[in-house]
């Protein structure tokens, strides 16, 4: 396994993408997939990497802790930061180039004046008690898939986890609504076996606490059940079963539409495919899981 190839400005990313790509294009149907991370890579970065390189001919992925989807300057200064670790498993994964910028490169002159605005989808749910945070992400992504756009005719695929599903449904958009010529390809949640969804905030979890989370999957798995029969939710009875462990502070549980994650109200049975999400702290770490709900078969 050879060592990712690592660039630091956005000039010598722009100049290796172009390099490496020309002789693909020559042999015909080239690929650049583009993997976005913010570092303190886990199982989950792992999952979007073996699908980059599983479909491209030359995998990017950046490392970049974004200050711009930060709310509180705490949180950005206490964010793990450790490239070595991270490129070890990059090297792993068959990453072929790593953009690392620092944050003066990203942003030369401070924070941008103008940035990108994730409207009204960035301003539901997580958006609800972080304002701002996800018109930083798409700010930084909208950056990122400029940097990374390949010279034509090279197809360009980016590579988001459903994991953050508000995320993701945003980045679509971001895609869409602006033209960028990327395919945006949603990589599955990784879970433990006993359902567990995978995020780096599961290590400050006590054994207790990582028990008592499973009520977060465990609902969610009721509800696709219930969809998938064309059952009613009945939402009051699974918040009810989310809440039965005092460790347990339900946030929210919400059915959205997938593709504006505006709320599905609901009579009966879903109406078709809908998202549903959850919010909690659990022993006051704030965690959050979703699954796709089908519509009744
Ligand atoms: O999901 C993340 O790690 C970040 O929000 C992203 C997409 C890399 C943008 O900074």
């Amino acid at each position: 396994m050879s060592s990712p190839q690592v660039v630091r400005t956005r000039d010598d990313l722009r100049s290796v993408i172009r390099e490496r790509v020309a002789p693909l294009i020559e042999r015909g149907d080239a690929s650049l997939g583009l993997v976005p991370t913010m570092g303190a890579l886990h199982g989950g970065h792992g999952e979007l990497v073996q699908a980059a390189r599983a479909a491209n001919d030359l995998v990017v992925a950046s490392v970049f802790v974004n200050p711009l989807q930060f709310d509180d300057p705490v949180d950005f200064a206490r964010y793990p930061r450790d490239l070595d670790a991270d490129l070890a498993i990059l090297e792993a994964g068959g990453v072929d180039v790593v953009f690392a910028p620092a944050t003066e490169e990203m942003y030369p002159g401070g924070t941008p004046m103008v940035t990108v605005s994730a409207g009204e989808m960035g301003r539901r749910l997580e958006g609800a008690s972080r304002p701002g945070h996800f018109d930083g992400v798409v700010t930084v992504v909208a950056k990122l898939f400029q940097l990374s756009t390949p010279p034509y005719p090279c197809r360009f695929n980016a590579y988001f986890g459903q994991k953050d599903a508000q995320q993701l449904a945003i980045i679509r958009r971001l895609a869409h609504d602006l033209d960028f010529g990327v395919e945006i390809n949603p990589v599955p949640i990784v879970r433990t076996p006993e359902g567990l969804a995978m995020s780096s905030r599961n290590q400050l979890l006590t054994e207790r606490a990582a028990t008592a989370a499973l009520a977060l999957s465990r609902a969610l798995g009721v509800l696709r059940e219930r969809a998938a029969a064309g059952k009613p939710l009945n939402i009051p009875e699974v918040e009810a079963m989310i809440r039965e462990d005092d460790l347990v502070e339900l946030d929210y549980l919400k059915i959205v539409d997938p593709r504006t994650l505006r709320p599905i109200h609901l009579s009966g049975s879903t109406p078709g495919p809908a998202l549903a999400l959850i919010a909690a702290r659990v022993d006051g770490i704030r965690l959050i899981d979703n699954m796709d709900l089908p519509g009744p078969t």
